[in-house]
Parts: structure tokens; C-alpha cells; sequence
């Protein structure tokens, strides 16, 4: 017997489930990071070329090979794979990625992600007010990050917004992803328009210093530095923003667009999803942290700022930018909401994947999944929570949010068009197509997609692969934490592929 599979109650609903996916702390926090560092305006030439001919063909990929494996009951990779290649023995494993990823980013990404809920609470209470007041958020915030017990407040938050998740994914794609993303992501955008008219408005804070203005803040960020082309890195850089925040190369878009109908478009939606998520980078995560930082700390001070980490962005320099203006409690509670929804709108379709995995695979109520997948990552977030401070965080980010998401993309560009097969891969993308691609898209899924993900992943093997395997730049007091992770990292790909393996083989002995 087959579980019936899960669907979605409407099209916008699953654009805004994909945009929710897609719009996270990514859009807010890393983006304008990585543009300051990567050539400011300068980036958005690497940026625009890696988004026309990496991300949406790969937005357009997955929806495809999503809506195409649903059909078949699977909505993760591995049974996907299996379904588009014939049913290879091997490609299976290939699948083995798209959970992986979704679990190990969702890992650490639900702890980041209840500091969020823990600040936007925190906001209105007048420690915090105290602790700006007297210049010592930076401790505040650090002593908020320091657990010693599960009584700690951030291990309070992070068990509240464990729990938040998990209620909205045992409710079901419909009723808990649709709900929240037709609630969640509204009002994170209404949010944000917000603060972005807040932060131009600003205008020069301080009468006293023309020259610091939200204007040069603008300018900052956008006047190009051509040189930086020049640097593999900065290409390198701007192809891995475009993958983590249009949650491509993850898994996710595919397990979602299982749950499509074989009449639905994917190509216009893919596209809407995109273009939402690209709204709301640029525009809104262009707008705020950094041009406000440059009005408020001048020229000499934004550099240093740029390069003192997301979170202390995030947390330390907003934080004290928004208390300077009328209002102030109001819109750090507003900045850290924003971010909250950011983050859970795209923490729940992390979760959604390994759920359905074990119903589609091992055909199990959705009940037992979900007690199977929760147990599982809260375990699994332990580790996260208490060795944060030796880089654990840091290094999940990089294996399962980096460089499984280019991996995985490259594999599925190259299965999409060369072993499915570009011609019925086109007909299939274009299945209830509300839009036709240009044809020389044909051309650039085909060939441009996978060379320069395979060149990417090559450069940054020639570039710094040996370095990072041999921990060349880990502290040594770190060590032994990194080869821990490295090693639970091992084991659990290791344990999915075996789940995999006994998952084909009782598929076989029902057939
Ligand atoms: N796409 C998500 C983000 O930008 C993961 O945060």
C-alpha cells in the first residue's frame, strides 16, 4: 500500500513556499556582506551572470525533475534520480546529497535562526535597552550565545522555535507550509519596505559630517571596483550567494515541486519565485545594513564593520544603528521579526525533505516520519549548540551549505541534460507552461550550466581544497572539534546511503 501523496491548495501558494525557501538570512545578511567584500557594485556582474546561467536554469531544473519524480511518489533526490535515469543501480546514491544537505543546513540553521525569535523577544525588555544605552551589545549578545545549561536563554529559544518548526511541518504541505509562507512571507516583505524607508530616509544623521550620508552608503556598496573581476574568488563568491539564497543545489525545490500536479506550470513560477527572492536581495538586503552602517560610522569604520562576520552585522551593528533613530524599541523589534520569518519560512522547507523521504521511501505515516526527523535533528543540533565557539557552526555551513550545494547542482545539471536528456527534458519543463523559454536556454542548460559548475568546483579545489581538507587555517584548539564534525558528517551520508539501499531493496521484495 501507498500513502497518498500530500499537495499544495493553490499556485501562489506554492511560489510563496518556494520564495519563503529562498528569502532567508541569506538575502538580509550574507548578501550585502559578500557584495562589500567582492568588489561592491562590481560583484553584481559575477552575481548576474551566475543568476541567468546557474540559478534559474537550476530553479527551472529542480521544479522539473521535482514535478517529474512526484509523479512517480518520490520527492527527494535519490528516488528522483532513479526515476529520470532509467532506474540506474548507482545514481540513487548521487541522491544521497539532496538530504543530506537540507539536514546538516538545517542543523545549525534552526539555532541561528532562534536567536532571531530570542532577540525579537529581548528587543522590548529593557536589559537590552540597558545594554545599548551603556555600549555593550557586543556582550550582551555574546553572553546570550554562551550555553552552559539547557536552562540558558538561547537553549530556551532555540527548544520554542525547534518546536515552532516542527508543529508547521507535522501540520502537513498545505496546511502548515502554505499557511505560513501566505502569512509569513507578506508580511516579512511589508516588514522590510519598512526599514528600507526608514534606512534612506535617513539621510546625513550627523549634520557635523556631510560626507556621511545614506547616499555614499549607497555609493559604497554599488560604485563598481572592475578590478575585483579579475579574481577568481569574486567569482567564486558571487556563483555560491546565488545558490544559498535561491535555495538551489539544496534539495529543497526539488521536494516541494513533488508535491506539484503534472499540468502545473513550473517555468513562470520558478521564475516568480526567483524573481521575489531577487526583490528581496537586492533591493531590501542592498538597502539596509550596509548603507545605514556607512552614515552612521563613516567611511573608515563601514570596512572594518563589512568584515566583522554576518552575525555581528546582524546583531551588534543594526541593533545599535536602529537605536539612534525615533522609535527605536519598535524597529529592532521589526528587524529581528523580519528575520525570524526570514529564517523559518526557509528552515520548514529543510525539514520537509528528510520528512519525505521516509514516507515516500519507507512509505510511513506522516506522524512517524515526523517523530523520526525530529528526534534525529535534535540530536544532531547538539553539538551546534554547545561547540559553537570552536567553529562547529562554521564548519557544518561549509560542507553541507557550500560545498554540497555546488556539488549536487553540477550532478544535477549534468543528469538533467545529458542523461534524461536535454530534448524531452525540454518538453518536459515546458509540461503546462504558462511561458515559453528562449531557445538559446536550450543551449545554455545544456552546455554553459554544468562547464561552469564543473569549473567551479575545480577552481576551488586548485584554489583551496587541500588547504581546507588538511584544516590548514582550523585554530589548533580546534582540531579535534572539526575532525569530530568531519567524521558525524561521514557517518550520517553514510547511514543515508544504507537507508537508501534497505529502501530499494524492500521496494524490490514488494514487486
Ligand atoms: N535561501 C536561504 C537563505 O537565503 C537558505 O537564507
Amino acid at each position: 500500500m501507498t500513502t497518498r501523496r500530500q499537495s499544495w491548495g493553490s499556485k501562489i501558494g506554492i511560489i510563496l513556499a518556494v520564495a519563503g525557501s529562498a528569502v532567508g538570512l541569506g538575502n538580509f545578511l550574507r548578501f550585502p556582506v559578500q557584495a562589500a567584500q567582492n568588489g561592491g557594485g562590481a560583484f553584481m556582474i559575477p552575481y548576474f551572470i551566475a543568476l541567468m546561467i546557474v540559478g534559474i536554469p537550476l530553479m527551472w531544473i529542480e521544479w522539473t525533475a521535482g514535478r517529474y519524480g512526484g509523479g512517480f511518489g518520490h520527492g527527494t533526490a535519490p528516488g528522483i534520480f532513479h526515476t529520470m535515469t532509467q532506474k540506474n543501480r548507482f545514481i540513487k546514491y548521487f541522491g544521497v546529497i539532496g538530504i543530506f544537505g537540507p539536514l546538516v543546513i538545517f542543523i545549525y540553521y534552526t539555532y541561528i535562526e532562534s536567536w532571531l525569535l530570542g532577540f525579537t523577544i529581548l528587543s522590548l525588555t529593557s536589559k537590552y535597552s540597558q545594554a545599548i544605552a551603556a555600549g555593550e551589545i557586543g556582550k550582551f549578545f555574546s553572553d546570550y550565545l554562551s550555553v552552559n545549561s539547557v536552562l540558558s536563554p538561547a537553549y530556551i529559544f532555540f527548544i520554542i522555535t525547534f518546536i515552532i518548526n516542527f508543529i508547521i511541518i507535522y501540520l502537513g504541505v498545505k496546511s502548515g507550509i502554505e499557511k505560513v509562507a501566505k502569512f509569513a512571507m507578506p508580511l516579512l516583505l511589508i516588514l522590510g519596505i519598512i526599514l528600507v524607508i526608514r534606512v534612506l530616509t535617513l539621510g546625513t544623521p550627523d549634520p557635523a559630517k556631510p560626507a556621511w550620508s545614506i547616499t555614499n552608503g549607497l555609493g559604497f556598496l554599488w560604485n563598481p571596483d572592475f578590478a575585483a573581476l579579475k579574481n577568481p574568488r569574486v567569482w567564486l563568491a558571487a556563483a555560491g550567494q546565488v545558490f544559498f539564497t535561491l535555495s538551489v543545489g539544496i534539495g529543497v525545490i526539488l521536494t516541494y515541486a513533488s508535491y506539484l500536479k503534472e499540468e502545473d506550470d513550473v517555468v513562470l513560477s520558478g521564475l516568480t519565485a526567483s524573481a521575489t527572492n531577487e526583490f528581496a536581495e537586492i533591493i531590501l538586503g542592498g538597502s539596509l545594513i550596509i548603507p545605514a552602517a556607512f552614515a552612521f560610522f563613516g567611511p573608515d569604520e563601514i570596512v572594518k564593520i563589512a568584515t566583522s562576520g554576518t552575525f555581528s552585522l546582524g546583531f551588534i551593528t543594526m541593533p545599535v544603528i536602529l537605536s539612534k533613530v525615533p522609535m527605536a524599541t519598535i524597529f529592532a523589534f521589526v528587524w529581528f521579526l523580519l528575520l525570524f520569518l526570514a529564517g523559518v519560512t526557509s528552515s520548514i522547507s529543510l525539514l520537509q525533505t528528510p520528512i519525505a523521504f521516509l514516507e515516500d521511501e519507507f512509505n510511513m505515516p506522516r506522524k512517524k516520519s515526523v517523530t523520526i526527523t525530529g528526534i534525529v535533528s535534535f540530536v544532531l543540533t547538539q553539538p551546534a549548540i554547545f561547540f559553537l565557539a570552536n567553529g562547529v557552526v562554521d564548519e557544518l555551513d561549509f560542507w553541507g551549505g557550500t560545498f554540497a550545494l555546488v556539488l549536487f547542482g553540477t550532478i544535477e545539471a549534468v543528469l538533467f541534460s545529458w542523461v534524461f536528456g536535454i530534448d524531452k527534458a525540454w518538453d518536459e519543463v515546458h509540461k503546462g507552461a504558462q511561458m515559453e523559454i528562449p531557445g538559446f536556454y536550450k543551449f545554455i542548460i545544456k552546455y554553459i550550466t554544468p562547464t561552469f559548475l564543473i569549473a567551479i568546483l575545480i577552481g576551488w579545489f586548485i584554489k583551496d581544497g587541500w588547504p581546507v581538507i588538511i584544516m590548514q587555517n582550523v585554530p589548533e584548539a580546534n582540531k579535534t572539534y572539526i575532525l569530530a564534525t568531519r567524521l558525524g558528517l561521514l557517518a550520517l551520508f553514510f547511514i543515508l546511503a544504507v537507508l537508501v539501499k534497505i529502501a530499494w531493496r524492500k521496494r524490490k521484495s514488494r514487486t
